[in-house]
């Protein structure tokens, strides 16, 4: 059985271009027949790749056959091929339980962290190999920056949260050069005309906005090379969501930015690409426009289209 021939169980009856067509990568599109979740899984284990474009030339992160499990019962990633541009945003949509965020935590090795979570495959940043033996992980955190969805500043002064990494990597040779790579993060955070006169105050006290702003200050401060960000807007209202967005858009000049966001209209919005990941498996990759006005794969139309997820 294959989607050439059957559709999910969703009503949907979508009409293939073609009834022969197949796309990159082996994956059809849908008719109409239901399609039981066996299908679906059996269907993804055979993808060669995701179809669109899965691949770049010379990517900032290049990852391959990744797959992640945890406690060895439960596998979470299957075989990913993914390769990350250079200055890019790149958005990881998929449904809930599908495996974004275990997929981001394996860019910066913060799955390490996670007891009885096992990575497998290979994964190069600027060609490096993440997962080497000489690689410190305090290090690499420091050039792969991580924003998660529920703000979590130090119980520290707004000052001290961003010049944390600074002074642990001893980025600053005295205070006058620590105190601009303070101004100078939470300027490009957009929050230093809104916090300057209370640097001394605990991060904890802004709002909840402020605060995120405040992380993405704190992660910017170390000059990361990449910044993930794991549904960093969720918990916030339309306006912070706003200046959060516009940040990521200037951000985008300085890093590579992955984001994992279950709004569609934020992906599409200020991501220049879009990897939909379902089960587990990454199905479909491609510019973020060709993905959300003309998806090859019939799972990704579902999930855009609000059929499910
Ligand atoms: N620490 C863990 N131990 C065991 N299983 C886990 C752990 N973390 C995640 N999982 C499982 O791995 C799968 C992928 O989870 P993950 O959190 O990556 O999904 P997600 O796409 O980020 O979901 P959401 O959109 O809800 O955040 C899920 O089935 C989840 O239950
Ligand atoms: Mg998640």
């Amino acid at each position: 059985m294959s989607f050439a021939t059957t559709s999910l169980d969703t009503g949907m009856t979508k009409q293939p271009h073609s009834s022969t067509e197949t796309a990159p990568g082996n994956m059809r599109r849908a008719t109409t027949a239901p399609l039981d979740i066996e299908t679906v899984v059996e269907e993804l284990k055979e993808l060669p790749q995701p179809v669109g474009m899965p691949l770049l030339d010379d990517p900032k992160y290049h990852t391959r056959d990744v797959s992640v499990f945890y406690n060895e019962t439960k596998q979470a990633i299957f075989n990913v091929d993914l390769d990350i541009g250079r200055n890019e945003v790149i958005a990881m949509i998929g449904p809930s339980g599908c495996g974004k965020s275990t997929y981001l935590r394996c860019l910066n090795r913060m799955n390490d962290t996670i007891s009885g979570c096992r990575v497998t495959g290979e994964l190069l940043l600027d060609g490096e190999d993440v997962y080497a033996r000489s690689q410190d992980p305090v290090l690499l955190r420091a050039r792969v920056g991580m924003v998660f969805q529920k703000p979590n500043p130090f119980p520290k002064s707004i000052y001290d949260n961003v010049a944390y990494g600074p002074r642990l990597h001893g980025l600053a040779n005295n205070r006058a050069e620590l105190d601009e790579i303070v101004e100078d993060s939470l300027t490009k955070a957009g929050l230093f005309k809104e916090v300057k006169d209370r640097l001394n105050l605990p991060g904890t006290g802004l709002s909840g906005g402020q605060q995120q702003r405040l992380c993405i200050a704190r992660a910017i401060a170390v000059s990361p090379e990449v910044i993930l960000m794991d549904e960093p807007t969720s918990a916030l209202d339309p306006i912070a969501t706003g200046i959060i967005e516009e940040l990521i858009d200037t951000l985008r000049q300085s890093f590579t930015i992955c984001i994992v966001t279950h709004s569609m209209q934020q992906a599409a919005r200020i991501s220049q690409r879009t990897a939909y990941f379902h089960m587990g498996y990454l199905v479909e990759v491609n510019d973020t426009n060709t993905v959300f006005t003309n998806p090859e794969h019939l799972l990704t139309e579902n999930y855009i289209t609000g059929r499910f997820g």
